[in-house]
C-alpha cells in the first residue's frame, strides 16, 4: 500500500477502529485530562477530532492541527458539527505555524508515537507554549517492563504497518530532555488493545521558568542567547 493510500486508509477507519477502545474507557481518560485545558489552546495530531466534545468552558480558543489531508477533512466535519469557532490548520508537530508564547495549554493524544521526529515535535510545542502554559499529554509509549518493551521492539514493524506509529518510543524521557517537568503522570493501559500497543500515559507538563528558552532566548533577561 502507498503512502497515500495507507493514510487515506487509516482515516476512513480510525474512528471504527477506536470505537470500542472509547467505550471501554479511553473516552474517559480524554475527559479527564482535558478537564486541564485553559486559555488560548493548540491541540496537535487532532485526527478526527475525537478530544473536541471534552472541551469545557475554561477554554478561549481552540486551534486543532493536522497533517493529514483525509484526516483534516473528517476533522472539519467535526469541527462544524461539535465545536463551531475552531480554527483547524493543516501542519505537522515538527514545524508549528505559530510565533512563540502563543498558547496557554497544547495537547497531544496519541500523537508522539507517529510523528517523525519526536525531538523536534518536543522542542516545536515548547516554543509555542508561553512561559507559564501547560502541556497535556496522552500517549502509548514504551514499557518499563524490559520484557513487554523487548515484545514492542519486536512487533513494532507490525504496528508501523496497520496504525502508522511507533509503539516503543521512551515520550516520558523525551519530553524530560525537551526541558519539561512533569506536574503528573499516570501509568496506565491502552483499553481493548493488543499487549505491545497497551503501555500509555496520561499526564500534565510545563517548562520551568529557569529554563532556556526552546528558541535560545534567556527567560530571566529575555536574551537571545544564539
Ligand atoms: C493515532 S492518531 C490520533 C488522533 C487524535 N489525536 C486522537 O487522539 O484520536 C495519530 C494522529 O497523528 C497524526 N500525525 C502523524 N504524523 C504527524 C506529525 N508529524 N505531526 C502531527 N501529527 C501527526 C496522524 O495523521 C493522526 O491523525
Amino acid at each position: 500500500m502507498t503512502m497515500g493510500l495507507r493514510s487515506r486508509f487509516f482515516a476512513a477507519t480510525y474512528d471504527r477502529q477506536m470505537r470500542s477502545t472509547e467505550r471501554a474507557g479511553l473516552a474517559d481518560m480524554r475527559k479527564g485530562l482535558l478537564a486541564n485545558a485553559t486559555g488560548d489552546v493548540l491541540e496537535i495530531g487532532g485526527g478526527t477530532g475525537g478530544n473536541l466534545g471534552y472541551y469545557g468552558p475554561a477554554v478561549g480558543s481552540l486551534v486543532v492541527t493536522e497533517p493529514e489531508v483525509a484526516m483534516v477533512k473528517r476533522l472539519q466535519a467535526h469541527v462544524r458539527e461539535q465545536r463551531p469557532g475552531t480554527t483547524v490548520l493543516r501542519a505537522p508537530a515538527e514545524d508549528l505555524p505559530f510565533e512563540d508564547d502563543s498558547f496557554d495549554t497544547v495537547v497531544s493524544t496519541l500523537v508522539l508515537c507517529g510523528v517523525d521526529d519526536q525531538p523536534r515535535s518536543l522542542r516545536e510545542i515548547r516554543r509555542v507554549l508561553r512561559p507559564t502554559g501547560k502541556f497535556l499529554f496522552l500517549e502509548h509509549v514504551r514499557s518499563e517492563d524490559p520484557k513487554l518493551a523487548k515484545h514492542q521492539d519486536k512487533m513494532n514493524w507490525l504496528n508501523r504497518a496497520v496504525v502508522c506509529c511507533n509503539c516503543n518510543r521512551p515520550t516520558v524521557h523525551g519530553m524530560a530532555s525537551a526541558g519539561f517537568e512533569l506536574d503528573s503522570l499516570e501509568h496506565t493501559d491502552l483499553p481493548k488493545s493488543p499487549k505491545f500497543v497497551r503501555p500509555m500515559v496520561i499526564g500534565v507538563a510545563h517548562v520551568p521558568s529557569t529554563a532556556p528558552r526552546a528558541n535560545g532566548a534567556d527567560v530571566a533577561t529575555g536574551a537571545n542567547g544564539a
